[in-house]
């Protein structure tokens, strides 16, 4: 075999379905509904916070796990909202967004072959993190379309082998927020099987009303086997930033660290002094505006996709809804979405995207984080369905 190939963790080729409907939505000039890029403004104190700092020369790196300005105003943060204190000396890591904390969440606490749970729909960049590493992601489905969990189909994937469960929380595709009832279901299969939970909560803001984002990390027992994920990305519409953190015991931390370090060094030091900015200065109505904003826009997407014949699965929290894709033309999602856009000239993304093989070919998501023009603009087109 020659010595000149790729690692054997590597994909032999690289296939994004988001990416591809992208690129063809803008070969059509159509409307991007398939990326969770949430293309709304950026605070005005989380801006400035950046350019400042970058005038006042914070351009070099940082420590490692991140300035103590923003490890302070995250663990102040966090403990406000839950009610649990959190060292921002120890118990803090600033990361290149949820991403780099769940790459190197993973790299630090796991090893290849540990199998490690998700739940079905997932988010590709979870299993694929996972694959890349040589993890073995084991797939627990939730129940199919309530989306609630299935406690038995979790206890059946469990082996000696199985180190960790990943949750997303509100997750993406489906919008779905765990229950608190749910959360205590798998705490409870954790703490008995001694597994730890790397919690993905990067939509923590975005719940809906008659739902309450609940951090797994909060529930008795969970606090050490924990790792939660967070980021500023969505929060703050600033997915080009950067800039993450995760929340664990001080113990797995080091280990977490070094891998961040050896990866990437830091999160981008100017930007870490913004998103600091915004925990500083932005009032708790920021957040619930936002909530409120979206909310709207969740009701909007709904009543389009209802028009259209594309009947909408309501989600609890974030910024997503997977709707039935039946009236499109084709026998996979992926043709359907392509119909779709040939139709409509809205992009979204086929549902097979978030399942194992042969799951989710009659479902689309789409996301509505966008500006209100593009939205208006989308629901229209996606309406026009009906009479095409
Ligand atoms: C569930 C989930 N986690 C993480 C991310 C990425 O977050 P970040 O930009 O902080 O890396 C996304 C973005 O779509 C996501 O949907």
């Amino acid at each position: 075999m020659s010595k000149l190939r790729t690692s054997a963790t590597a994909p032999i080729t690289v296939q994004s379905e988001i990416r591809a409907m992208s690129v063809l939505c803008e070969q059509v000039g159509g409307i991007n509904m398939s990326q969770g890029i949430c293309d709304t403004d950026v605070p005005a104190v989380v801006m400035e916070g950046a350019k400042a700092a970058m005038d006042a020369g914070f351009n070099i790196y940082t420590r490692l796990d991140g300035i103590a300005r923003l490890r302070d105003a995250v663990a102040a943060d966090w403990s406000r909202r839950n009610g649990v204190p959190v060292d921002p000396e120890h118990e803090v890591l600033i990361t290149s967004g949820a991403t780099g904390a769940f790459y190197c969440a993973a790299r630090g606490l796991l090893d290849p072959g540990d199998e490690v749970i998700l739940f079905e729909p997932m988010y590709g960049y979870h299993i694929y993190t996972l694959r890349g590493l040589g993890l073995e992601p084991v797939i627990a489905p939730l129940e199919y379309g309530t989306w609630a969990l299935d406690v038995d189909a979790l206890r059946a994937v469990i082996t000696p082998k199985t180190r960790a469960i990943v949750l997303n929380t509100p997750s993406n595709p489906c919008g779905k927020v765990f229950t608190r009832e749910e959360l205590q279901a798998v705490a409870a299969i954790a703490i008995e099987q001694d597994l730890f939970i790397l919690s993905d909560e990067i939509y923590e803001h975005f719940i809906y009303p008659g739902h309450t984002h609940i951090s797994i990390a909060t529930l008795p027992g969970m606090k050490e086997r924990t790792v939660t994920i967070s980021g500023f990305s969505k929060t703050y519409s600033v997915t080009g930033w950067r800039v993450g953190y995760l929340i664990a015991d001080a113990k797995w931390i080091p280990a977490i660290g070094f891998f961040a370090d050896t990866v990437y060094i830091c999160a981008p030091a100017p930007f870490q002094h913004g998103c600091a900015a915004g925990l500083e200065l932005l009032p708790p109505s920021f957040y619930t505006e936002l909530a409120a904003e979206h909310d709207r826009k969740r009701a909007q997407t709904v009543a389009a996709l209802q028009d259209a014949g594309l009947t909408p699965h309501i989600p609890d929290g974030a910024y997503y809804i997977v709707a039935d894709a039946t009236p499109l033309h084709g026998a996979t999602a992926a043709e359907k979405a392509r119909d779709l856009l040939a139709r409509t000239g809205v992009a979204a993304v086929a549902g097979s995207a978030f399942f194992r093989k042969g799951g989710g070919e009659n479902l689309l998501r789409f996301c509505f984080g966008k500006r209100d023009a593009d939205l208006d603009e989308a629901c229209e087109r996606l309406r026009s369905l009906s009479s095409k």
